[in-house]
Order: structure tokens, then C-alpha cells, then sequence
């Protein structure tokens, strides 16, 4: 390929808008989004102006993890629908001309999988147990343990079975909750299960993959208890360039994408996979995506940036580094359904904590106002990046977190796992509201939601926001064609200096890009206003807000 076609790769400059299915639009009024609620609302996303839509799970699943433990990966849950709703949202959305990617969960099955009741009942030493990580206790009668792994959703990694007779029997390891058991990718016959996996969707047109936990597959041989380094004020010690973690980035992940590799490149060159992979330093990150790995993986570090120049800086000037340095484009996310939503976490005092969720109890809460206003200046600096950009249902409304759900309403396994300590995601899950005066504001014809809208949702429903100058939802569409209209995905970025310390600015093509994140007003240079996150008088560009120009030379 020469890098000419290679620029035109549509997965390089991007816009994929994530729709998370159970809180998106229900057809059928039992509270819970499906894929007909989805197909009906395509158009509005088309209209809103991305390039292609990436699903959270829909497939058959208890839902202990909403879908992220999934039982049957080549069905669709019947709460969702039928993979003929499938076919149907798949066909409509090529009819929009949004491509369509897909969840894939391959570190962990459901307990409900049928490859792990069989192993259940298998016993040890089978065939079937082989496909996960069994393994017999320490202690004398096994009642320990076979290591010290901490599962991320809170608690013991480690659940022990119990035989038909009562007894006592072997462990099997959950990096997430226990009705999440880890498959064994050193066993080939998971690596052909989920080669056929794949081709399943791909055979159906999916244009790829996101990929769950991509930095999990692979554990370190012998399964060795894992110390944390002490707590250090230094945000990067964890970094994994400098500790290895026995169950997160192994070397040996690379094998398996290098493989799912070749199996896209069955179906032409132009499908893709996505990674999931929570892993620091950027440099490392990178290796997801050399040239014969995956095409995208997601860039936390920017994420987590926070709101402050430098840092935001320097996770720009990294990313587009370490990923241009494997030929890859970066991609940027500000909100996913694992974290607080960005319009909430950057009201926040410190927008890096928090990780584990913001509740009733939470002191102090976050500025609503402020952290809207910053999300919304974050977003226009975003999307005028090269490479490609996530979003996430409901930013574009400005949605804010919910922070006050009740804990009778709460379903997040971190929750429960960890006794309400931690409050967990649903705050950044409940469902969308489309039109102000309709029941669940649209979400639902019943008027039921799986978790309780807050009544102040009218304000941000679709339908209004349509109607209001200045909204956050027109400020998505303007940025989102501008962007497209000068391609700015595709571009070069040149950082321009001299606007003082707190302020970003660059250039890309065109379009001159200034952000202020400081706390001075800025002072914008000579050139058409195309885009700004807050309306703006004269040239002063005031704090927390972005502003996009064409220079008029
Ligand atoms: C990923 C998903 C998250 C899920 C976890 C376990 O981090 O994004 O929602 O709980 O994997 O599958
Ligand atoms: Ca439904």
C-alpha cells in the first residue's frame, strides 16, 4: 500500500460515535434500549455529522456487566432483539452511509457461557476447564488463593467452585466480576473459536471490532503474585514501561492481533480493530497498532489529561509522536460509558480523580456550569486534532453525570462488589433524552427507564437543543462539519506559540485552533471566526473556551 491510498484510510480521520444499546432508544417500552430503538434514531446521527457508529455489546448475556459478559458471542440477546434487527441496523446504516463497528469480548465469557458450564462440569484436568484459568488452591486443603490478583471491579481476582456434592473445589481467576471467568489464551482452541467469531460479524458487514480489555489476554506464565509499587505522587509510576503486571500488556497480546490481522484482511483491506487497552507509557501503547496489529486503540491519556495546558499539551504532542512514529493515527476520547462524563469531570476540583465514580455522598460535587463550559471548549479542541475521535451518546447534548441515583437503582458490579464504596459507572449510562415533553423524554414510548432519568433532563433533550441557539448540540453539528469541510482529520498539526501560558494553539490546514484553558483572556490573531464554544466578543478569547479561525491571508 502507498502511502498516498494509506491516508485515505477512513478509519484515520474518523468520527465513531458510541452507542451504548440498553441506553439508547427503547422500541418496545420495557425500559431497556434495543436495536430497533437504535436503527429508528440513525438518522439522527447521520445528520449529526459522524462517520460511523461503534455498538456496545448486544449479544446474549445475564447482563451482570451489561452485556460485557456475554454468553453466545454469535446471537443477539433477545432484550436487544434478533440478529435479523441486526441485519436491519446494519443495512440502514450503510443506507446513511455510517459504517458500523462492533463490541468483541475476548479476555472473559460469561459464567453462563456454555464453554464454562461444560468446563464446571467437566471437572479437573478436562479438555473444557483447559479454556480458562483453573487452577487448585494454596493452603493445605486449597482454601487459599492460587495468587494475590485483586479482580478491578473490587475484591479477590479468585473464585472457588463448589463441587454437586458440596465439597470444595478448584479456583478459576475473574479479572472482572466473578460471573466474568478469564479465558486461557495459551489453549489454540480459543484462538479458532474466536478467529470463527470474528469472521461471524464480518461475514455480516461489520466494518470492525472494537476490542475489550486488549491489553488482558495474555497472562505471565506461572500466574505470579503481583505487588503494586508504594503510592507515589508521581501520576506515571505506574507506567508498565517501568512494572511489569503479571495480567495487563504481556508481550504475548501482540501474537493474537497479529493473527486477527490476517483474518480481517480475508474481507479487504478496509476493516478494523479497535483496542481497549489501558496501558501507559504512550510509546508502548503504540505497539497495538504497528502495521500489522490493529488499526486503532483508544487514547486514555488524553482523557485523563485534565484540565490544564501543559498536560494536555504534552498528550497531544506524545500521542501524535508515539503514534506517528508505527504509522497509526492517534484517536482522542473525552467520554466512554466507564468514566464520568467530561461535562461533570471537569467541574470537578481535581478532573483526575474520581476514577471509581462520583455519587450522593461525593464532596464537593462537581460546578455544573463550569465543568459544561470546559467539556464543551475540551470537545472544539478535540475534534479539530488529526486522527480519529470517539464519542459518546449524550455528549453531544452535554449531558452531565448523574450523580444522584439511588443506591436501589444502581447495577454497576463495582458498586456491589465493593459494598457501595465505590460508586461505579451508571452515573455516565442512563438513558438519552430525545424530546423534552415525551415519556422518558423520548427514551422509551412507556415512559419507563432501566435507571431513573433526573427531571432536569428536559433541558438537554435532543428536541430542545435543535431549537436553541448555541446549544451543545448545535455546537457538535457546526464543529463536526467544519472539521469535515477542511479535513482536519486527516491534517498536520503546527503548534503556534506566543499566546501565553495556559492557552493552546495551533494550526491545522486552515483552521487556527485556540484554546484557552487558562485563567488571563487570550487574545485571538487576525481571521473568520468559524467556531467557538461560547460566544465571543471581539478578539478576546476568555477562559475556558476554544475558538476555531480561517486565516484570511
Ligand atoms: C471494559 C469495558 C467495561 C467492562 C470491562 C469488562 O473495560 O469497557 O465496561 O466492564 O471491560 O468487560
Ligand atoms: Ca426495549
Amino acid at each position: 500500500m502507498t502511502s498516498s491510498t494509506a491516508q485515505t484510510d477512513w478509519w484515520r480521520s474518523a468520527v465513531i460515535y458510541q452507542v451504548y444499546p440498553r441506553s439508547f432508544a427503547d422500541s418496545n417500552g420495557d425500559g431497556l434500549g434495543d436495536l430497533p430503538g437504535i436503527t429508528s434514531r440513525l438518522p439522527r446521527l447521520a445528520e449529526l455529522g459522524i462517520d460511523a457508529v461503534w455498538l456496545s455489546p448486544f449479544y446474549t448475556s445475564p447482563q451482570k456487566d451489561a452485556g460485557y459478559d456475554v454468553a453466545d458471542y454469535c446471537d443477539v440477546d433477545p432484550i436487544f432483539g434478533t440478529l435479523d434487527d441486526f441485519d436491519h441496523l446494519r443495512a440502514e446504516s450503510a443506507k446513511l452511509g455510517l459504517r458500523l463497528i462492533v463490541d468483541l469480548v475476548p479476555n472473559h465469557t460469561s459464567s453462563a457461557h456454555p464453554w464454562f458450564e461444560a468446563a464446571v462440569a467437566a471437572g479437573p484436568g478436562s479438555d473444557e476447564r483447559a479454556r480458562y484459568l483453573f487452577r487448585d488452591g494454596k493452603g493445605a486443603n486449597g482454601e487459599l488463593p492460587p495468587n494475590n490478583w485483586q479482580s478491578n471491579f473490587g475484591g479477590p481476582a479468585w473464585t472457588r467452585l463448589t463441587g454437586t456434592d458440596g465439597t470444595p473445589e478448584q479456583w478459576y481467576l475473574h479479572l472482572f466480576d466473578t460471573s466474568q471467568p478469564d479465558l486461557d489464551w495459551t489453549n489454540p482452541w480459543v484462538h479458532e473459536q474466536f478467529r470463527e467469531i470474528l469472521r461471524f460479524w464480518l461475514r455480516r458487514g461489520v466494518d470492525g471490532f472494537r476490542v475489550d480489555v486488549a491489553h488482558g489476554l495474555v497472562k505471565k506464565v506461572g500466574l505470579p503474585d503481583y505487588f503494586p509499587p508504594p503510592p507515589s505522587p508521581d501520576p506515571h509510576a505506574n507506567d508498565l514501561a517501568r512494572v511489569d503486571i503479571p495480567f495487563w500488556a504481556q508481550p504475548g497480546v501482540h501474537d493474537i492481533y497479529r493473527d486477527w490481522h490476517r483474518v480481517l484482511q480475508e474481507f479487504g483491506t478496509d476493516r478494523i480493530l479497535c483496542a481497549e487497552a489501558w496501558v501507559e507509557p504512550l510509546t508502548r501503547l503504540a505497539e497495538w497498532v504497528r502495521p500489522d496489529e490493529m488499526e486503532q486503540t483508544f487514547n486514555f491519556t488524553f482523557l485523563e489529561a485534565g484540565w490544564s495546558a501543559p498536560s494536555i499539551r504534552s498528550s497531544i504532542v506524545d500521542s501524535l509522536a508515539a503514534f506517528g512514529a508505527v504509522g497509526a493515527p492517534s484517536t482522542w476520547v473525552l467520554s466512554n460509558h466507564d468514566v464520568i462524563r467530561h461535562a461533570s469531570r471537569f467541574g470537578l476540583e481535581n478532573p483526575r480523580a474520581h476514577r471509581t465514580g462520583i455519587g450522593p455522598r461525593t464532596e464537593p460535587r462537581p460546578d455544573a456550569a463550569l465543568g459544561l463550559r470546559r467539556a464543551r471548549a475540551a470537545t472544539l479542541l478535540m475534534l479539530a486534532l488529526p486522527g480519529s475521535a470517539y464519542l459518546y451518546q449524550g455528549e453531544e447534548l452535554g449531558l452531565p453525570e448523574v450523580i444522584d441515583l439511588p443506591d436501589g437503582a444502581r447495577q454497576d458490579p463495582t458498586f456491589f462488589r465493593t459494598n457501595g464504596a465505590n460508586y461505579g459507572r451508571d452515573g455516565c449510562r442512563v438513558p438519552i433524552p430525545w424530546e423534552a415533553a415525551a415519556p422518558a423524554f423520548g427514551f422509551s414510548p412507556s415512559g419507563k427507564s432501566w435507571l431513573p432519568q433526573p427531571t432536569e433532563w428536559a433541558e438537554f433533550a435532543r428536541d430542545r437543543e435543535e431549537r436553541t441557539e448555541g446549544s451543545t448540540l448545535k455546537l457538535y453539528r457546526l464543529a463536526l462539519s467544519t472539521r469535515a469541510r477542511h479535513d482536519l482529520g486527516n491534517g498536520d498539526l503546527e503548534w503556534l506559540d506566543g499566546y501565553g501560558d495556559g492557552v493552546l494553539a495551533f494550526r491545522n490546514g486552515e483552521v487556527i485552533v485556540v484554546a484557552n484553558v487558562g485563567q488571563a483572556i487570550a487574545e485571538l490573531p487576525h481571521g473568520e471566526l468559524v467556531a467557538t464554544s461560547e460566544p465571543i466578543i471581539g478578539s478576546a478569547l476568555p477562559p475556558d473556551t476554544t475558538a476555531w479561525l480561517v486565516a484570511r491571508d
